[in-house]
């Protein structure tokens, strides 16, 4: 089946091919890091200073969510964020829905924030998020004590009701997911009693760090992690690295091109997102870290990539979850690759943006790769491609993903449907442009 356009009208990207990426290239700050920023300085009890937030339009909307809520925040130069947080109790039920956009992060974590502050309010997106699933939230925080309103299906728009203080659960999460876990633990910061989580696999654990730097205890063992409720955050400041999701489609293009040098400074390198990179060298990539250091409690570190030949591979399942928002890059990467590279265990990538693995099969197929999708994950043969159009369906990561493929197409290749770039990458087309590829942006309609 193929995955339809949400949209079809919106920017295109036309790329000519390219052959290498060199320079410099300074991605922004990370996702996951900066709706958390705002959430937390936004319910702590004092001035937070945030440095390196994502000017992109997910985070931004979790932004305006919260002055929505009554919390003055001021934005400064480029990335510079101050909250005047007040503590919970200074919070207010929003006026309006809030609108979240494409960001399932803004949504989920939100709706365990609010259930548990016990603050109705009800929460929309487009239409990218209005179908991907909440019941795996709602359910958990349900069993806490919530009330939720979903629309059919167990989708957005979600409306939380007024109840009574929730209470805390021990949770096992079925699947892996950061934003799982983090709804029930930040329900779990004002429910009675203790709160634990127990994951299949590793997951992102930005809450828990970030929540610790807020001054809250957060107890973590094994794939276990534990919150006590009624503990209250206090201000601090905090700054966000430059986001490794963001860094891969450079990484990928890079590793992939003999006569590639490309250096990727001050990229967060938290243990639970470098999957990529292990991904990457066991394909063969060179990839080297450097100048490691702790900031605000994430590792961070700078990239140098040189170029080469890759090579298809078994992508090791443990490495999945590590590398979950990496995996269109890394299609492309193995479209380019000798042999054959099977990727398993990664159905929750039919769960994202879009249904990834769809996206990415459909989309490398018309560009003349040899990709066959299976329900989990995918099976492709590198080849050179041939060039031609492909349909991001309105994925930023998709989008990013297809652009890199002129590294290793003959024929010029256009890109459908790129609007949702600038919800995690404002600037991406300048930005990789400079660094080597032949990339156009144009506004229009996008018919197919
Ligand atoms: C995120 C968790 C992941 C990831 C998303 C950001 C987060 O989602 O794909 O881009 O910030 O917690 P899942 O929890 O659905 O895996």
């Amino acid at each position: 089946m193929t995955q339809t356009s949400s949209s079809t009208a919106g920017r295109t990207f036309q790329l000519e091919p390219a052959i290498a990426l060199n320079g410099t290239v300074r991605v922004p700050g990370d996702k996951s890091m900066s709706h958390r920023s705002i959430m937390f300085g936004g319910i702590a009890q004092g001035v937070t200073e945030v440095q390196g937030f994502l000017e992109g339009e997910d985070s931004l909307h979790t932004l305006e969510a919260f002055q929505a809520m009554g919390v003055k925040i001021e934005r400064g130069g480029a990335g510079e964020v101050t909250l005047y947080g007040r503590g919970v109790a200074a919070l207010t039920a929003p006026p309006a829905p809030i609108y979240l956009g494409n960001s399932g992060t803004g949504m989920r974590l939100l709706t365990g924030l609010l259930a548990g502050m016990n603050i109705p309010a009800t929460l929309s997106g487009d239409a990218s998020l209005t179908g991907r699933p909440m019941r795996r939230i709602v359910d958990p925080l349900s069993q806490m004590g919530a009330s939720i309103l979903t629309g059919e299906n167990g989708t957005p728009p979600l409306t939380i009701r007024n109840t009574a203080p929730l209470t805390g659960i021990e949770y096992t999460c079925p699947m892996a997911s950061a934003q799982v876990k983090s709804a029930i633990l930040l329900a779990g910061l004002h429910a009675s009693g203790t709160t634990t989580v127990h994951e299949p696999a590793i997951t992102r654990d930005h809450t828990e760090r970030m929540l610790r730097g807020f001054g809250v205890e957060v107890d973590v063992s094994g794939l276990s992690a534990s919150i006590r409720g009624g503990q209250q955050l206090t201000a601090t400041s905090l700054t966000v690295p430059g986001d490794i999701s963001s860094s891969a489609f450079f990484l990928v293009g890079a590793s992939m091109t003999p006569g590639s040098n490309l250096t990727l400074p001050g990229v967060g390198m938290n243990p639970s997102r470098t999957g990529v990179i292990d991904i990457l060298r066991l394909m063969g990539a060179n990839i080297r870290i450097s100048n490691e250091r702790v900031t605000g409690g994430e590792p961070v570190a700078d990239l140098e990539v040189e170029g080469t030949r890759l090579k298809g591979i078994h992508v090791p399942e443990e490495l999945v979850s590590l590398a979950i928002d990496e995996f269109p890059a890394l299609f492309v990467a193995a479209a380019g690759a000798e042999g054959e590279t099977i990727v398993t265990g990664a159905e929750e990538l039919r769960v994202k943006e879009t249904d990834r693995i769809q996206v990415m099969a459909d989309g490398l197929r018309a560009l003349g790769g040899d990709i066959s999708d299976t329900p989990d994950g995918a099976i492709i043969r590198g080849k050179r491609l041939s060039g031609g159009v492909a349909d991001s369906c309105g994925d930023h990561r998709t989008a990013m993903s297809f652009s890199m493929a002129s590294l290793i197409s003959d024929g010029p290749i256009t890109v459908l449907d790129c609007d949702n770039v600038n919800t995690s990458f404002p600037g991406f087309a300048q930005i990789a442009g400079a660094a080597g590829l032949h990339i156009m942006e144009s506004q229009g309609s996008t018919d197919t």
